[in-house]
């Protein structure tokens, strides 16, 4: 691999105690380019502006997918990343659903690896600290005719974050706008699932929401996905969670909750969830937490489900089912409890 290090590290320009959220780039990226049929040599590079012309395929058309994962100092000092393989995987399903030929499991850990050591300094120490890494494959061919891109760029950047909400979100049952439809790419991480979601979501914002929590797209009578996470709620002593389909993403996290709840013997149950269950739940007063499950936010509580002018109150107890599996997660990422399950891969 051709590695070019930075002449300078900006490290020393970040406020890690202030780190926010997606704000910061580390000092170098990994990219290797698809051309003639075949991926060709992975090189590491100071971050900087990528050389294309505004024929960018990916611009035009969202050839675009991306993935989301986290690497954890550990309290030994070792850096470790949480379930890199399950990432590649799905990277595979979104690209191949979106006609982008695929990387190979070695050229994306490899490049993730080498790219972790090069800028191990970035990844953060403290509980709600990691280092956000986003792998993405995109057209990069330059025409505008609608077909497929010929080229393609494979490419990861990192930057160090913290949490991402600091408090309970309020979230709003969308019952108008639709995230994904069946036989559509609800399912992927394509770009485009982000970039459409935005309006109903600042609309949402406007009355005093966080996030949107998607039905589904016919009856919007089903609960789907909140915001860019993954929803469980605990009804009644049992941890429920919309049950996959070609319309949600298949989250990680989501995965990692669901395999610990059953390792500690709670009822896990994966199916439909309709608005008027969750009503009458909340009128009984056996609609005990709700929180949103994924890689940025990794555990969110919901205090609040706005529907049609209406709030239902939902308690974020501090010794519920969603802080114990966020502080056994966080646990196992920073090596303080028995990874039993294989997650964590050390750089
Ligand atoms: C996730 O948390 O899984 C995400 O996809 C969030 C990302 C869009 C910032």
């Amino acid at each position: 691999m051709n590695i070019q290090r930075a002449a300078e590290s900006r490290i020393n320009t970040i406020d890690f105690q202030n780190i926010g959220f997606g704000q910061h780039i580390s000092d170098h990226t990994f990219d290797v380019v698809f051309s003639n049929d075949s991926w060709g040599e992975g090189r590491i590079k100071p971050y900087g502006a990528m050389h294309h012309g505004l024929g960018l395929h990916a611009l035009h058309y969202g050839q675009a997918v991306f993935e989301g994962m986290k690497a954890y100092r550990q309290d030994d000092g070792h850096v470790a990343v949480f379930r890199p393989d399950a990432n590649w995987a799905r990277l595979s399903r979104s690209g191949s659903r979106l006609l982008i030929p695929e990387i190979s499991k070695e050229i994306f850990m490899e490049g993730l690896l080498e790219l972790l050591r090069v800028d191990e300094a970035w990844v953060p120490t403290g509980e709600d600290m990691s280092l956000y890494i986003r792998p993405f494959l995109f057209g990069s061919s330059e025409f505008i005719t609608a077909r497929p891109s010929e080229e393609y760029t494979f490419a990861i950047l990192t930057g160090p974050v913290g949490a991402y909400y600091a408090q309970p979100v309020k979230v709003k049952i969308e019952d108008h706008y639709t995230r994904a439809a069946s036989g559509g790419v609800g399912y992927t991480k394509a770009a485009g699932n982000y970039g459409g979601a935005f309006y109903a979501t600042a609309q949402a914002q406007k009355e005093g929401f966080n996030q949107v929590l998607w039905t589904d797209h016919v009856e919007h009578a089903y609960l789907e996905e909140a915001g860019t996470m993954n929803v469980a709620f605990v009804l009644d002593g049992v941890l429920v969670t919309p049950a996959l389909t070609d319309r949600i993403l298949a989250g990680i996290t989501r995965d990692s909750i669901l395999t610990l709840a059953r390792s500690w013997g709670m009822p896990v149950e994966e199916r439909k969830v309709s608005v008027h269950e969750l009503q009458e739940h909340a009128s009984k007063g056996t609609l005990q937490e709700a929180f949103g499950m994924g890689t940025a936010a990794v555990v969110s509580p919901i205090d609040g489900i706005g529907y049609q002018g209406k709030m239902m109150d939902v308690p974020a107890p501090q010794d519920g089912v969603a802080q114990r599996v966020k502080k056994t997660l966080a646990d196992i990422r920073h090596g303080r409890a028995e990874d039993v399950h294989g997650w964590m891969v050390r750089i």
